[in-house]
């Protein structure tokens, strides 16, 4: 059951070989999330439009499996922006994937880039 989780690694930006063209920015709806597919996997995608930032991360929870994350409350965690998951609150940083509020394992996460007005998500492969 853990195998699906070894399909979401973290990719830095320095290491992107394919920018995937997702959808455009538009489609994406302000302080919110929507989920984007490419290839197998399930990719979470932030417009954290307060911060004029974006994020993306798996869309998979890893705390019961659940694909999620992307229908979870974005915020701010002591400015450590994050999400959290809509079924039993975990939250994760959206910068490193990191557990906020608990010891389970990092989520990936993936560099985004928007050019006119169209989102891309960094894959490495
Ligand atoms: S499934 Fe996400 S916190 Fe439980």
């Amino acid at each position: 059951m853990d195998n699906i989780l070894d399909k979401y690694k973290t990719v830095a930006a320095s290491d992107v070989t394919v920018w995937f063209e997702a959808a455009k920015a538009s489609d994406f709806p302000k302080n919110g999330g929507a989920c984007i597919k490419y290839k197998d996997k399930q990719i979470a995608v932030f417009n954290f439009a307060r911060e004029g930032k974006w994020y993306a991360c798996q869309n998979l929870c890893p705390h019961k499996m659940e694909m999620v994350l992307s229908r979870g409350m974005i915020g701010d965690d002591k400015g450590i922006p994050k999400v959290a998951c809509p079924l039993h609150k975990k939250t994760f940083s959206l910068e490193n994937g990191t557990n906020l509020n608990g010891d389970m394992e990092a989520i990936a996460t993936y560099p985004v880039k928007i050019e006119n007005d169209t989102v891309y998500v960094g894959f490495a492969e």
